[in-house]
């Protein structure tokens, strides 16, 4: 019967992970998955999502199923955490959210959504972008293209340009281009794999782009807090959604709460008004029904329980601001060790990039090499995990990257 069926070649994050842990060598250093070690090599659990945690199990009671689009406290904690409370489109009840499983599964429901009423839309990412957005948008059955994103530099250009940066002009050029009702894949804040973001004034210029092609926006905020606040890092989804612009935006709690195999997160569709929200809800329900019937209580509680209560929220925002700011102490450390090593080259890059990840600009066979000789594991694309450095390995990590 399985005769035919080839085998899996492995994922190009997850399988890498699992292969580190096998990984018999005592000085190992992941630098691959996108999780949040503390100095000591540890995935911390947050005080204030332990003592929501604490409060959860003390309330727990029969676990009925949730319905179809989630816990409404958790669904409310998150439009007001995305949007700001007096944010008009959510006073306005123009926003459908549903708790997916983790962000992961809000992209996917909003694929196949997409999928079944824009049947006619390809989606546009940047290049390059996360590893699984490109095959989670064409399991949906969609066709994925790539706008220009990353600037890798060019030394012959005058005035020379470094690798690091962000080719807004290239991008905005492509986009222009668009048949209307294209779905463009944009990365809210803490671009991953590159750590390369738009600046305010770049969402700003995109904002009149996407309006006048019609376009319609798919935000990923899988960081909000890594990079220069919770408030700064929902801007662009603010901004969009003052504008008057129908959106999608898949957000995450892994990473800002360390939950990450609670699996919870959210897909809020920014409507024109509460009659089209009410229908693309209703029709989120379905997608979510014909998939997994409705979400697990559990992470959603320990979330709605950090956001809805006021010293847990402030206790959260200083602990997610120590990770945010140890991630900065680190890029700065290796910044300093790899020019120490390597004088007169431009590693400038690390400390403009933002959030967990940085492109190194290593080739496959250059990452393959650090992960043999070096057993520090990279993603093949080049992302380095800055999150996965501390004081005790990243001199050692310094050290291997300037040898390779
Ligand atoms: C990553 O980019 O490494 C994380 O978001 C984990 C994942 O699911 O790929």
């Amino acid at each position: 019967m399985f005769e035919h069926i080839e085998p899996y070649p492995g994922d190009p994050i997850l399988s890498l992970n699992e292969d580190f842990q096998k990984d018999p060598r005592a000085h190992k250093i992941n630098l691959s998955i996108g999780i949040y070690f503390d100095d000591a090599g540890r995935i911390p659990v947050l005080e204030s999502v332990r003592s929501a945690e604490a409060r959860v199990l003390a309330a727990s009671g029969p676990k009925s199923y949730l319905p179809m689009e989630g816990a409404a406290n958790f669904r409310s904690a998150v439009q007001t955490l995305l949007f700001g409370a007096g944010h008009e489109a959510v006073t306005s009840g123009r926003i459908a959210t549903i708790q997916s499983v983790g962000s992961s599964g809000g992209l996917k429901v909003g694929a196949d959504f997409i999928a079944r009423f824009f049947p006619g839309s390809q989606v546009w990412v940047s290049d390059p972008t996360w590893d699984n957005h490109r095959a989670m948008f064409e399991g949906a059955g969609l066709t994925v293209n790539t706008y220009p994103y990353y600037d890798a530099g060019d030394a012959r250009a005058s005035p020379p340009r470094p690798a690091g940066g962000l080719n807004f002009d290239a991008m905005v050029a492509t986009l222009r281009t668009l048949p209307p009702k294209s779905i463009v894949l944009l990365h809210a804040c803490c671009h991953n794999p590159t750590g390369v973001d738009l600046t305010p004034a770049q969402w700003d210029a995109l904002i009149p782009v996407l309006r006048e092609r019609e376009l319609l926006p798919y935000l990923d905020l899988a960081y909000q807090g890594f990079g220069d606040g919770i408030e700064a890092d929902a801007r662009a989804a603010r901004a969009l959604a003052s504008a008057g612009l129908s959106l999608f935006i898949a957000n995450s709690f892994s990473k800002s709460m360390s939950v990450y195999g609670e699996r919870c997160g959210a897909l809020s569709v920014v409507c024109a008004d509460a009659q089209q929200a009410d229908n693309v809800l209703g029709q989120l329900k379905f997608t979510v029904r014909r998939n997994y019937s409705s979400p697990p209580i559990h992470g959603g509680q320990l979330v709605a329980t950090v956001l809805g209560d006021p010293t847990l929220r402030d206790q959260w925002e200083g602990e997610l601001a120590a990770m945010r700011e140890r991630i900065l102490a680190m890029r700065r450390a290796l910044h300093d060790a790899l020019v120490a090593n390597s004088p007169g080259r431009d590693f400038g890059y690390l400390l403009s990039q933002r959030g967990m990840f940085s492109y190194t600009g290593l080739t496959p066979s250059q990452v393959d090499r650090l992960r043999e000789q070096h057993a520090v594991y990279l993603v093949r694309s080049g992302r380095l995990c800055v999150a996965g450095l501390n004081s005790g390995n990243v001199q050692a990590a310094a050290q291997a990257l300037s040898e390779t």
